[in-house]
């Protein structure tokens, strides 16, 4: 296995898990994504963040409140208790990228919102699962999809997780919908970004006003979790856990 994909892997695992305790109220966006610039330039020399320039992506990572399901631009906004926050990071090192991201409960939420952040999360281990030599993309879609609708939510149909490893975004697309037997087939070596996006309510979007952020247009909660993982023959290896 690439030794660099593994260190990028374990730096945005680090920053991703060090944003527990430093995400909370009355933080912004913007110290967010200034805690993750300074963390890598400080014990990471040689990263990148590479979303920053990214289509001209204004900024390091990608920090999408509430109703906001990805690509979010950090901003001045104050964080309140009750918040939805999710952090998408690609850390790359020696030409190797590693995508992942989480939902971080902000305080106290009702329980149909702490429901949507597990089942979330959950979804992601059931692609990861299926992410497996023989399987087809269509075939992650359709456990993501099932299990998602089953616990009452629906997932992002716009926006698919992806294939990456020397480039930030490569094939095969990776969808939370579809049909089993459809798409291309999953080999053994594949790395792959699989990554639930899902609407507490319906699965419409709009683009903000900065062009960026991905909305949900019914306003509801939204919640992401996203790992780099390997295809092997085996059980999916997670680069980023
Ligand atoms: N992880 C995000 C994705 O794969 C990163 C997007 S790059 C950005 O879509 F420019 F939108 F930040
Ligand atoms: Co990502």
């Amino acid at each position: 296995m690439n030794k660099h994909l593994i260190n990028a892997g374990k730096a945005a695992a680090e920053i991703l898990s060090l944003l527990e305790s430093f995400i909370a109220a009355g933080r912004t966006g913007l110290d967010i994504n200034r805690f993750i610039e300074n963390h890598v330039e400080k014990y990471y020399p040689g990263y990148t963040l590479p979303c920053k320039g990214y289509g001209g992506f204004p900024a390091a990572s990608c920090v999408s409140i509430n109703n906001c399901i990805v690509h979010g631009v950090p901003d001045s906004r104050i964080i309140r208790n009750g918040d939805l926050v999710k952090v998408d990071i690609v850390v790359e090192m020696g030409g190797w990228y590693a995508d992942s991201a989480r939902t971080y409960i902000v305080g106290e939420v009702p329980p149909d919102v702490k429901r949507l952040v597990e089942v979330t999360q959950k979804a992601l281990y059931v692609a990861i699962a299926e992410s497996r030599p023989g399987k087809r993309t269509g075939d992650v879609g359709y456990v993501t999809q099932a299990y998602v609708e089953k616990e009452g939510f629906s997932v992002m149909r716009k926006y698919c997780g992806h294939g990456i490893g020397q480039s930030m975004h490569a094939e095969p697309s990776v969808p939370n919908y579809g049909r089993r037997g459809e798409g291309p087939e999953i080999k053994e070596g594949m790395i792959l970004a699989v990554e639930p996006m899902v609407f507490m309510g319906k699965h419409e979007i709009k683009i903000g006003p900065d062009k960026w952020s991905v909305l949900a247009e019914d306003g509801a909660m939204t919640a992401h979790f996203e790992h780099t993982i390997l295809v092997t023959k085996g059980d999916p290896v997670i680069i980023t856990a």
